[in-house]
């Protein structure tokens, strides 16, 4: 019978026998842990929903025949990152997907403050904590690699969703700074920078999205690049944005993207 190659067979090998995917209960971080589970790696489910953890768990241990320790954690509260730490001090981690995220839309002055200070702990001091500790691992051993998920709206400030533009522009600047501190370490560092895409990300932050990618395309031209590129938009219209933008000097970028960002949120105007 004709069996179909997986193309993430090498990653266990490369990397050891332990993934971790922050925001792993829906989206493109589920996505993640089911192209991870299907290589052979074990993979760690991180996120608050422990229901959607627990049956995600469920469903791929026994397809692939791996390991899902679930760990549910509130990522913007400081407690919620030790449990992670805590939790995984004596598994062999070598993969490592900071994934979980949420955006805002509307007007900054019209947001409310304390939405605003939870995504930047969750899009940037958790990754920061999350990359700290295990990266730092990862050198001792001489291999492993960290998946940032950054964004289009990173490379410009982005009117209407200018506070997650700034921390998606967080993401995106640590890692590139990352890449180079890394060379020759043996530590693999991608980028993933998405345009819209079909997830729970739309209704969270409130914008409406037009024509949007998958998130199994997202996470399978992820894992396709880890360790061969520093950055992938996935999909045909990351890139089409991506290619348009980087002509673009960075004063129009802004208008363009505000523009864009302005037709999805028009509808939270008054
Ligand atoms: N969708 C897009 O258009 C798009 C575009 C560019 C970049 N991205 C980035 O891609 C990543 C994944 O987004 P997605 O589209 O897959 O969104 P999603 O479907 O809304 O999933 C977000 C995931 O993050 C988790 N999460 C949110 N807040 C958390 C918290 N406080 N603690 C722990 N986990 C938390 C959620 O789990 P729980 O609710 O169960 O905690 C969920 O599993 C994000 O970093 C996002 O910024 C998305």
């Amino acid at each position: 019978m004709f069996m179909q190659k997986n193309l993430f067979s090498h990653l266990p090998q490369r990397y050891g026998s332990y993934a971790l995917v922050t925001g792993a209960s829906e989206g493109i971080g589920q996505c993640f842990a089911e192209e991870l589970a299907k290589s052979g790696m074990n993979v760690v489910l991180v996120a608050r929903r422990l229901d959607r953890l627990n049956a995600l768990a469920l469903s791929l241990e026994a397809k692939y025949k791996i390991l899902c320790p679930v760990i549910q954690a509130d990522l913007s509260s400081a407690d919620g990152v030790e449990r992670v730490l805590e939790l995984t001090e004596n598994l062999e981690l070598g993969l490592l997907v900071c994934n979980a995220g949420f955006g805002s839309a509307g007007d900054f002055l019209d947001v409310d403050l304390e939405t605003e200070v939870n995504m930047l702990n969750v899009n940037c001091t958790a990754v920061t904590k999350l990359v700290h500790h295990f990266a730092r691992k990862f050198k001792m051993k001489g291999t492993g690699a960290v998946i940032l998920l950054s964004s289009i709206v990173a490379t410009q400030g982005v009117a209407r969703s200018a506070h997650y533009a700034a921390t998606k522009a967080y993401v995106q600047t640590l890692g590139e700074g990352l890449q180079q501190e890394w060379r020759g370490s043996g530590l693999d560092l991608l980028i993933v920078a998405p345009g819209p895409v079909n997830t729970g990300f739309a209704k969270r932050s409130k914008m409406q999205l037009g024509k949007a990618a998958t998130p199994e395309v997202v996470a399978k031209q992820a894992l396709q690049a880890l360790g061969q590129k520093k950055m992938v938009h996935p999909g045909g219209l990351a890139k089409c944005m991506s290619l348009a933008l980087s002509t673009a000097p960075r004063a129009l970028r802004i208008k363009i993207m505000g523009a864009i960002m302005g037709s999805m949120t028009r509808h939270l105007s008054p």
